[in-house]
């Protein structure tokens, strides 16, 4: 048998769907581990990357630990009449942004839909997530920091940043969330 336990065990969020969006953070690589952590506790995860998130993951990966296909461009995607993105964010439960750019956040507050991730936080009902992660600088700065208020102001859920040493060799608020604080947010989301 080629299944392994975790395929005939019940999870917290067994028939939950999450769409998992991915940008360009040198945290990418933890949202690999996430997507694992989600499977196995029952949810169905469809992988959204930005162009800049597979600048540090390929989408292989996601596309492997998923067990389901990753949606990398707006154009070209799904095979059915309906685009691709619209119907992903009609049945999602859940929209989690892990790790959260600076950039990604600029473009959800102010509505910028560039790209399939983009265009699905536009085009979802569902509950929003994100878990920011960028320099100590990034995150502090008032621009970013408005742009948090406002997906605040829109009840969308904030998985804080943690304090420590950051990838770019400062010190400060800015590195994402464990995988297991992330994972308990959700599921208190979406028990
Ligand atoms: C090595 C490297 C690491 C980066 N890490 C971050 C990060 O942790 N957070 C962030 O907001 N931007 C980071 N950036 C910048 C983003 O990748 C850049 O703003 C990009 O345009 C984000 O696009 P996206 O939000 O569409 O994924 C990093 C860039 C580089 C080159």
């Amino acid at each position: 048998m080629a299944h392994s336990d975790e395929d005939s065990s019940k999870g917290t969020l067994d028939n939950r769907v999450i769409c998992l969006g991915v940008t360009g953070s040198i945290a990418a690589y933890k949202s690999a581990d996430l997507t694992s952590e989600l499977r196995r506790q029952g949810a169905e995860v469809f992988v959204v990357m930005t162009r800049a998130a597979r600048e540090f993951v390929g989408s292989s990966t996601f596309q492997t630990l998923s067990r389901n296909p990753v949606t990398e461009e707006l154009w070209n995607e799904g095979d059915g009449w309906q685009p691709g993105h619209i119907e992903l964010a009609d049945k999602t439960d859940l929209l989690l942004v892990a790790p959260a750019t600076a950039h990604s956040i600029a473009q959800f507050a102010n509505g910028l839909a560039g790209d399939a991730l983009t265009s699905i936080y536009l085009a979802t009902t569902a509950k929003v997530m994100l878990a920011p992660a960028m320099n100590g600088k990034m995150y502090q700065h008032p621009a970013t920091q408005d742009n948090l208020s406002k997906l605040r102001e829109r009840d969308h859920l904030l998985v804080d940043p943690e304090e420590g040493e950051l990838a770019c060799g400062y010190e400060g608020v800015g590195r994402m969330a464990s995988v297991d604080s992330i994972v308990a947010a959700v599921l208190a989301a979406l028990a």
